[in-house]
Protein backbone atom coordinates (compact mmCIF):
# COMPACT_ATOMS: atom_id res chain seq x y z
CA UNK A 1 0.00 0.00 0.00
CA UNK A 2 0.75 3.78 -0.88
CA UNK A 3 2.07 5.72 2.01
CA UNK A 4 -1.53 7.13 3.41
CA UNK A 5 -1.76 10.95 3.55
CA UNK A 6 -1.76 12.59 7.04
CA UNK A 7 -5.29 14.06 7.75
CA UNK A 8 -4.00 17.73 8.35
CA UNK A 9 -5.80 19.18 5.55
CA UNK A 10 -8.37 21.46 6.14
CA UNK A 11 -11.72 20.00 3.86
CA UNK A 12 -14.21 22.52 3.08
CA UNK A 13 -17.81 20.90 2.71
CA UNK A 14 -20.28 22.42 0.49
CA UNK A 15 -23.67 21.36 -0.23
CA UNK A 16 -24.84 22.04 -3.90
CA UNK A 17 -28.56 21.06 -4.97
CA UNK A 18 -28.83 18.71 -7.92
CA UNK A 19 -32.13 20.69 -9.30
CA UNK A 20 -30.50 24.03 -8.90
CA UNK A 21 -27.04 24.06 -9.49
CA UNK A 22 -25.15 26.71 -7.88
CA UNK A 23 -22.54 27.66 -10.70
CA UNK A 24 -20.27 29.93 -8.46
CA UNK A 25 -19.70 27.07 -6.08
CA UNK A 26 -19.19 24.61 -8.75
CA UNK A 27 -16.88 26.92 -10.52
CA UNK A 28 -14.44 27.12 -7.20
CA UNK A 29 -14.50 23.37 -7.50
CA UNK A 30 -13.04 23.12 -10.62
CA UNK A 31 -10.65 25.82 -9.97
CA UNK A 32 -9.19 23.45 -6.99
CA UNK A 33 -9.13 20.45 -9.69
CA UNK A 34 -7.09 22.75 -12.20
CA UNK A 35 -4.43 23.54 -9.99
CA UNK A 36 -3.96 20.20 -8.98
CA UNK A 37 -6.14 19.65 -5.73
CA UNK A 38 -8.67 17.16 -5.24
CA UNK A 39 -12.44 17.02 -4.93
CA UNK A 40 -15.27 14.69 -3.71
CA UNK A 41 -18.41 14.66 -5.61
CA UNK A 42 -21.45 12.49 -5.74
CA UNK A 43 -22.14 10.58 -8.96
CA UNK A 44 -25.06 8.29 -9.69
CA UNK A 45 -23.20 5.61 -8.85
CA UNK A 46 -21.03 5.93 -5.62
CA UNK A 47 -19.02 9.37 -4.90
CA UNK A 48 -15.72 9.67 -6.49
CA UNK A 49 -12.37 11.29 -5.24
CA UNK A 50 -11.76 13.52 -8.36
CA UNK A 51 -8.91 14.87 -9.61
CA UNK A 52 -7.45 15.87 -13.01
CA UNK A 53 -6.70 12.96 -14.94
CA UNK A 54 -3.90 15.08 -17.00
CA UNK A 55 -1.60 15.89 -14.15
CA UNK A 56 0.20 13.20 -13.00
CA UNK A 57 0.67 14.93 -9.28
CA UNK A 58 -2.92 14.73 -9.24
CA UNK A 59 -3.38 11.05 -9.78
CA UNK A 60 -0.43 10.66 -7.08
CA UNK A 61 -2.43 12.63 -4.45
CA UNK A 62 -5.37 10.58 -5.08
CA UNK A 63 -3.46 7.30 -4.69
CA UNK A 64 -2.01 8.81 -1.40
CA UNK A 65 -5.39 10.05 -0.10
CA UNK A 66 -6.90 7.10 -0.54
CA UNK A 67 -4.03 4.88 0.64
CA UNK A 68 -4.55 2.70 -2.69
CA UNK A 69 -2.14 0.94 -4.10
CA UNK A 70 -0.32 2.99 -7.08
CA UNK A 71 -1.04 -0.04 -9.67
CA UNK A 72 -4.70 0.18 -9.52
CA UNK A 73 -5.73 2.33 -12.24
CA UNK A 74 -7.97 5.08 -12.28
CA UNK A 75 -11.37 6.05 -14.00
CA UNK A 76 -11.07 8.64 -16.35
CA UNK A 77 -14.83 10.80 -15.91
CA UNK A 78 -15.77 13.06 -19.45
CA UNK A 79 -19.30 14.64 -20.34
CA UNK A 80 -18.99 14.23 -24.04
CA UNK A 81 -17.66 11.88 -27.15
CA UNK A 82 -15.05 14.60 -27.83
CA UNK A 83 -13.26 14.35 -24.61
CA UNK A 84 -13.20 10.47 -25.78
CA UNK A 85 -11.65 11.14 -29.16
CA UNK A 86 -9.07 13.25 -27.48
CA UNK A 87 -7.75 10.27 -25.01
CA UNK A 88 -7.79 7.06 -26.98
CA UNK A 89 -5.87 5.70 -29.81
CA UNK A 90 -9.06 5.02 -31.12
CA UNK A 91 -12.86 4.21 -30.84
CA UNK A 92 -13.94 0.63 -31.74
CA UNK A 93 -17.54 0.71 -33.02
CA UNK A 94 -19.01 -1.16 -30.41
CA UNK A 95 -18.22 1.75 -27.72
CA UNK A 96 -20.11 3.58 -29.80
CA UNK A 97 -22.49 1.54 -29.86
CA UNK A 98 -22.70 1.73 -26.17
CA UNK A 99 -22.12 4.83 -25.13
CA UNK A 100 -25.25 5.30 -27.91
CA UNK A 101 -27.52 3.47 -25.45
CA UNK A 102 -25.45 3.92 -21.92
CA UNK A 103 -24.06 6.77 -21.30
CA UNK A 104 -24.16 9.29 -20.11
CA UNK A 105 -24.37 6.66 -17.51
CA UNK A 106 -22.90 3.81 -15.06
CA UNK A 107 -20.94 1.92 -17.86
CA UNK A 108 -17.23 2.12 -18.12
CA UNK A 109 -14.97 1.47 -20.93
CA UNK A 110 -11.90 0.82 -21.45
CA UNK A 111 -9.61 1.54 -24.49
CA UNK A 112 -5.99 2.06 -25.70
CA UNK A 113 -4.85 5.54 -24.32
CA UNK A 114 -3.02 7.92 -25.76
CA UNK A 115 -0.06 10.43 -24.96
CA UNK A 116 -2.68 12.62 -23.21
CA UNK A 117 -3.49 10.90 -20.28
CA UNK A 118 -0.51 10.19 -17.88
CA UNK A 119 0.81 6.39 -16.66
CA UNK A 120 0.27 7.70 -12.76
CA UNK A 121 -3.73 7.98 -14.24
CA UNK A 122 -4.06 4.11 -15.80
CA UNK A 123 -1.64 2.57 -13.27
CA UNK A 124 1.42 2.03 -15.33
CA UNK A 125 -1.09 0.51 -18.03
CA UNK A 126 -1.20 1.25 -21.44
CA UNK A 127 -4.56 1.28 -21.43
CA UNK A 128 -7.61 3.44 -20.13
CA UNK A 129 -10.99 3.38 -18.13
CA UNK A 130 -13.08 6.23 -19.33
CA UNK A 131 -16.97 7.23 -18.25
CA UNK A 132 -19.55 9.70 -18.80
CA UNK A 133 -21.65 10.04 -15.18
CA UNK A 134 -25.20 11.32 -15.64
CA UNK A 135 -25.14 12.47 -12.41
CA UNK A 136 -25.47 16.76 -12.92
CA UNK A 137 -23.30 17.71 -10.32
CA UNK A 138 -20.74 15.28 -11.59
CA UNK A 139 -21.61 17.08 -14.99
CA UNK A 140 -21.18 20.08 -14.37
CA UNK A 141 -17.80 19.79 -12.39
CA UNK A 142 -16.14 18.17 -14.48
CA UNK A 143 -16.92 20.78 -17.25
CA UNK A 144 -16.03 23.31 -14.38
CA UNK A 145 -12.41 21.26 -14.69
CA UNK A 146 -10.34 20.49 -17.29
CA UNK A 147 -12.60 18.05 -18.93
CA UNK A 148 -11.31 14.87 -17.47
CA UNK A 149 -11.40 14.16 -13.57
CA UNK A 150 -9.71 10.32 -12.66
CA UNK A 151 -12.37 9.35 -9.63
CA UNK A 152 -11.98 6.31 -7.58
CA UNK A 153 -14.27 5.61 -5.53
CA UNK A 154 -14.21 8.16 -2.81
CA UNK A 155 -13.54 5.82 0.33
CA UNK A 156 -9.82 4.68 1.74
CA UNK A 157 -9.05 1.92 0.13
CA UNK A 158 -9.97 -1.41 1.75
CA UNK A 159 -13.66 0.19 3.11
CA UNK A 160 -17.25 -0.19 1.46
CA UNK A 161 -17.69 2.73 -1.39
CA UNK A 162 -19.69 5.65 -0.48
CA UNK A 163 -22.59 5.72 -1.16
CA UNK A 164 -23.09 9.74 0.46
CA UNK A 165 -21.03 12.61 1.99
CA UNK A 166 -20.38 11.55 5.14
CA UNK A 167 -19.11 8.34 4.17
CA UNK A 168 -16.55 10.23 2.48
CA UNK A 169 -15.39 12.33 5.54
CA UNK A 170 -15.62 9.84 7.51
CA UNK A 171 -12.62 8.31 5.41
CA UNK A 172 -11.10 11.29 3.86
CA UNK A 173 -11.66 14.70 5.82
CA UNK A 174 -8.77 16.18 6.51
CA UNK A 175 -6.96 14.60 3.61
CA UNK A 176 -8.54 16.24 0.59
CA UNK A 177 -9.37 20.06 -0.22
CA UNK A 178 -13.35 19.70 -0.64
CA UNK A 179 -16.41 17.59 -0.36
CA UNK A 180 -19.09 18.44 -2.45
CA UNK A 181 -22.22 16.98 -1.07
CA UNK A 182 -25.17 16.54 -3.64
CA UNK A 183 -27.23 13.87 -0.80
CA UNK A 184 -27.42 10.24 -1.09
CA UNK A 185 -26.89 8.52 -4.67
CA UNK A 186 -29.27 6.37 -6.28
CA UNK A 187 -27.87 3.35 -7.50
CA UNK A 188 -25.09 2.84 -4.65
CA UNK A 189 -22.50 -0.11 -6.79
CA UNK A 190 -19.95 1.24 -8.92
CA UNK A 191 -20.36 1.71 -12.63
CA UNK A 192 -20.11 -1.68 -14.72
CA UNK A 193 -16.52 -1.87 -16.68
CA UNK A 194 -16.34 -3.17 -20.28
CA UNK A 195 -12.89 -3.96 -21.91
CA UNK A 196 -12.85 -3.16 -25.22
CA UNK A 197 -9.27 -3.68 -25.73
CA UNK A 198 -9.26 -7.63 -27.01
CA UNK A 199 -11.39 -8.96 -29.89
CA UNK A 200 -14.23 -9.42 -27.64
CA UNK A 201 -15.83 -7.23 -25.31
CA UNK A 202 -15.61 -8.50 -21.70
CA UNK A 203 -16.95 -7.35 -18.62
CA UNK A 204 -14.38 -7.01 -15.23
CA UNK A 205 -16.61 -5.41 -12.82
CA UNK A 206 -20.30 -6.36 -13.22
CA UNK A 207 -22.57 -3.49 -12.27
CA UNK A 208 -26.08 -1.91 -12.73
CA UNK A 209 -25.88 -2.02 -16.74
CA UNK A 210 -26.35 -5.75 -16.70
CA UNK A 211 -24.79 -8.73 -19.02
CA UNK A 212 -27.81 -9.17 -20.58
CA UNK A 213 -28.41 -5.36 -21.67
CA UNK A 214 -24.54 -5.13 -23.01
CA UNK A 215 -25.13 -8.44 -24.89
CA UNK A 216 -28.87 -6.95 -26.12
CA UNK A 217 -27.02 -3.76 -27.28
CA UNK A 218 -24.17 -5.62 -29.06
CA UNK A 219 -26.44 -8.16 -30.42
CA UNK A 220 -23.60 -10.84 -29.13
CA UNK A 221 -22.79 -12.66 -25.59
CA UNK A 222 -20.80 -10.64 -23.40
CA UNK A 223 -18.83 -13.00 -20.99
CA UNK A 224 -17.72 -12.02 -17.64
CA UNK A 225 -14.17 -12.11 -16.76
CA UNK A 226 -13.45 -15.92 -15.69
CA UNK A 227 -10.70 -14.20 -12.99
CA UNK A 228 -13.97 -13.05 -10.87
CA UNK A 229 -15.82 -15.49 -11.05
CA UNK A 230 -14.41 -18.64 -8.42
CA UNK A 231 -12.74 -17.13 -5.62
CA UNK A 232 -10.59 -20.06 -5.52
CA UNK A 233 -9.79 -19.43 -9.36
CA UNK A 234 -5.95 -19.43 -10.30
CA UNK A 235 -6.95 -16.46 -13.26
CA UNK A 236 -6.25 -13.31 -12.01
CA UNK A 237 -9.57 -10.67 -12.62
CA UNK A 238 -8.46 -8.44 -14.95
CA UNK A 239 -9.41 -4.95 -13.37
CA UNK A 240 -6.20 -4.65 -11.18
CA UNK A 241 -8.84 -2.96 -8.57
CA UNK A 242 -11.26 -6.44 -8.32
CA UNK A 243 -8.45 -8.63 -6.45
CA UNK A 244 -8.11 -6.78 -3.89
CA UNK A 245 -10.01 -7.68 -0.55
CA UNK A 246 -12.39 -4.53 -0.96
CA UNK A 247 -15.70 -3.59 0.63
CA UNK A 248 -14.60 -5.37 3.28
CA UNK A 249 -16.26 -4.47 6.94
CA UNK A 250 -14.33 -5.08 9.94
CA UNK A 251 -16.63 -7.99 11.04
CA UNK A 252 -16.11 -11.43 10.45
CA UNK A 253 -19.18 -11.33 7.44
CA UNK A 254 -20.71 -14.94 6.04
CA UNK A 255 -23.65 -15.50 3.19
CA UNK A 256 -25.95 -17.54 4.36
CA UNK A 257 -27.75 -18.93 1.01
CA UNK A 258 -30.42 -21.54 1.09
CA UNK A 259 -34.58 -22.15 1.44
CA UNK A 260 -35.27 -18.89 3.16
CA UNK A 261 -36.94 -20.82 6.35
CA UNK A 262 -33.29 -22.43 6.79
CA UNK A 263 -31.30 -19.57 6.73
CA UNK A 264 -33.30 -17.80 9.10
CA UNK A 265 -33.08 -20.74 11.21
CA UNK A 266 -29.26 -20.93 10.41
CA UNK A 267 -28.70 -17.43 11.27
CA UNK A 268 -30.80 -17.46 14.83
CA UNK A 269 -28.80 -21.09 15.56
CA UNK A 270 -25.38 -19.63 15.15
CA UNK A 271 -26.19 -16.11 16.22
CA UNK A 272 -27.62 -17.44 19.72
CA UNK A 273 -24.23 -19.45 20.48
CA UNK A 274 -22.31 -15.64 19.52
CA UNK A 275 -24.53 -14.05 21.83
CA UNK A 276 -23.80 -16.56 24.76
CA UNK A 277 -20.51 -16.16 23.84
CA UNK A 278 -20.28 -12.54 25.10
CA UNK A 279 -19.88 -11.47 20.77
CA UNK A 280 -22.12 -9.10 19.63
CA UNK A 281 -23.92 -9.88 15.73
CA UNK A 282 -25.44 -8.11 13.11
CA UNK A 283 -27.72 -9.21 10.50
CA UNK A 284 -28.38 -7.88 6.82
CA UNK A 285 -32.33 -9.16 6.42
CA UNK A 286 -34.99 -8.13 4.06
CA UNK A 287 -38.45 -6.93 4.61
CA UNK A 288 -39.82 -9.87 4.54
CA UNK A 289 -37.44 -11.32 7.29
CA UNK A 290 -36.37 -8.94 9.27
CA UNK A 291 -38.91 -9.65 12.07
CA UNK A 292 -38.15 -13.47 12.40
CA UNK A 293 -34.39 -12.65 13.65
CA UNK A 294 -34.60 -13.24 17.63
CA UNK A 295 -30.54 -11.78 18.34
CA UNK A 296 -28.16 -9.47 17.36
CA UNK A 297 -28.54 -5.85 15.46
CA UNK A 298 -30.89 -6.69 12.32
CA UNK A 299 -31.06 -4.22 9.40
CA UNK A 300 -33.30 -4.73 6.57
CA UNK A 301 -31.67 -4.03 3.32
CA UNK A 302 -35.04 -3.88 1.80
CA UNK A 303 -38.18 -5.94 -0.15
CA UNK A 304 -36.36 -9.56 -1.63
CA UNK A 305 -37.87 -8.06 -4.84
CA UNK A 306 -36.36 -4.58 -5.07
CA UNK A 307 -33.23 -4.93 -6.01
CA UNK A 308 -32.46 -1.40 -6.78
CA UNK A 309 -33.39 -1.23 -2.87
CA UNK A 310 -30.70 -3.76 -2.30
CA UNK A 311 -28.14 -2.12 -4.11
CA UNK A 312 -28.55 1.45 -2.63
CA UNK A 313 -28.59 0.58 0.87
CA UNK A 314 -25.70 -2.71 0.90
CA UNK A 315 -22.50 -0.45 1.48
CA UNK A 316 -24.57 2.27 4.01
CA UNK A 317 -25.46 -1.22 6.40
CA UNK A 318 -21.37 -2.24 6.24
CA UNK A 319 -20.60 0.86 7.79
CA UNK A 320 -23.22 1.12 10.27
CA UNK A 321 -22.07 -2.47 11.30
CA UNK A 322 -18.55 -0.77 11.29
CA UNK A 323 -19.88 2.15 13.76
CA UNK A 324 -22.19 -0.24 15.98
CA UNK A 325 -18.50 -1.94 16.31
CA UNK A 326 -20.15 -5.85 15.60
CA UNK A 327 -17.86 -9.26 16.13
CA UNK A 328 -19.64 -10.99 13.43
CA UNK A 329 -22.64 -10.29 10.10
CA UNK A 330 -24.58 -12.52 8.96
CA UNK A 331 -26.57 -11.67 5.56
CA UNK A 332 -29.00 -13.64 3.65
CA UNK A 333 -28.23 -14.02 -0.32
CA UNK A 334 -29.90 -12.20 -2.99
CA UNK A 335 -30.97 -13.64 -6.37
CA UNK A 336 -28.51 -13.41 -8.86
CA UNK A 337 -30.15 -12.32 -12.34
CA UNK A 338 -29.79 -8.65 -13.43
CA UNK A 339 -28.50 -6.20 -11.16
CA UNK A 340 -28.02 -9.15 -8.72
CA UNK A 341 -24.84 -10.07 -10.07
CA UNK A 342 -23.41 -7.19 -9.03
CA UNK A 343 -24.71 -7.32 -5.77
CA UNK A 344 -23.58 -10.80 -5.15
CA UNK A 345 -20.18 -9.95 -6.56
CA UNK A 346 -19.55 -6.87 -3.91
CA UNK A 347 -21.44 -8.96 -1.09
CA UNK A 348 -19.54 -11.88 -1.73
CA UNK A 349 -15.84 -10.16 -1.89
CA UNK A 350 -17.05 -7.72 1.35
CA UNK A 351 -17.09 -11.44 2.89
CA UNK A 352 -13.99 -12.93 1.69
CA UNK A 353 -16.28 -15.67 -0.22
CA UNK A 354 -17.36 -16.85 3.07
CA UNK A 355 -21.14 -18.72 2.41
CA UNK A 356 -22.85 -21.05 4.35
CA UNK A 357 -25.36 -23.34 2.24
CA UNK A 358 -27.58 -24.97 4.36
O1 LIG B 1 -18.95 3.94 -10.51
C1 LIG B 1 -17.74 4.07 -10.59
O2 LIG B 1 -17.06 3.52 -11.50
C2 LIG B 1 -17.02 4.93 -9.54
C3 LIG B 1 -17.50 6.36 -9.71
C4 LIG B 1 -16.78 7.32 -8.81
O3 LIG B 1 -17.43 6.74 -11.05
N1 LIG B 1 -15.62 4.80 -9.62
C5 LIG B 1 -14.95 3.66 -9.25
O4 LIG B 1 -13.57 3.73 -9.36
O5 LIG B 1 -15.52 2.66 -8.84
P1 LIG B 1 -12.57 2.74 -8.61
O6 LIG B 1 -11.22 3.33 -8.82
O7 LIG B 1 -13.00 2.53 -7.21
O8 LIG B 1 -12.66 1.42 -9.45
C6 LIG B 1 -12.06 1.38 -10.72
C7 LIG B 1 -11.88 -0.04 -11.16
C8 LIG B 1 -10.74 -0.74 -10.44
O9 LIG B 1 -11.12 -2.08 -10.16
C9 LIG B 1 -9.62 -0.69 -11.48
O10 LIG B 1 -8.71 -1.73 -11.31
C10 LIG B 1 -10.40 -0.80 -12.78
O11 LIG B 1 -11.53 0.00 -12.55
N2 LIG B 1 -9.67 -0.20 -13.91
C11 LIG B 1 -9.39 1.11 -14.12
N3 LIG B 1 -8.65 1.27 -15.24
C12 LIG B 1 -8.47 0.04 -15.76
C13 LIG B 1 -7.77 -0.47 -16.91
N4 LIG B 1 -7.12 0.34 -17.73
N5 LIG B 1 -7.79 -1.80 -17.13
C14 LIG B 1 -8.47 -2.64 -16.29
N6 LIG B 1 -9.13 -2.21 -15.17
C15 LIG B 1 -9.13 -0.90 -14.92
MG1 LIG C 1 -13.31 1.59 -5.43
Amino acid sequence: MDKMAKKEKKTEIITIDPQAIDQTQINRAGEILKNGGLVAFPTETVYGLGGDATNPGASQAIYQAKGRPSDNPLIVHITNMEALEQIVAQVPQAAYTLAERFWPGPLTMIFQKNEKIPYETTGGMDTVAVRMPSDPIARALIDASTGYIAAPSANTSGRPSPTQASHVAEDLGGRIDMIVDGGPVGIGLESTIVDLTEQVPMILRPGYITQQMLSDALGQEVPVDPGLIAADSDRKPKAPGMKYRHYAPKADLKVVEGDTDAVVAEINRRCAQLVAGDQSVGIIATEETKDRYTYGTVISIGARDDEDAIARHLYGILRDFDTLGVDAIFSESFATAGIGQAIMNRLLKAAGHQVLEV
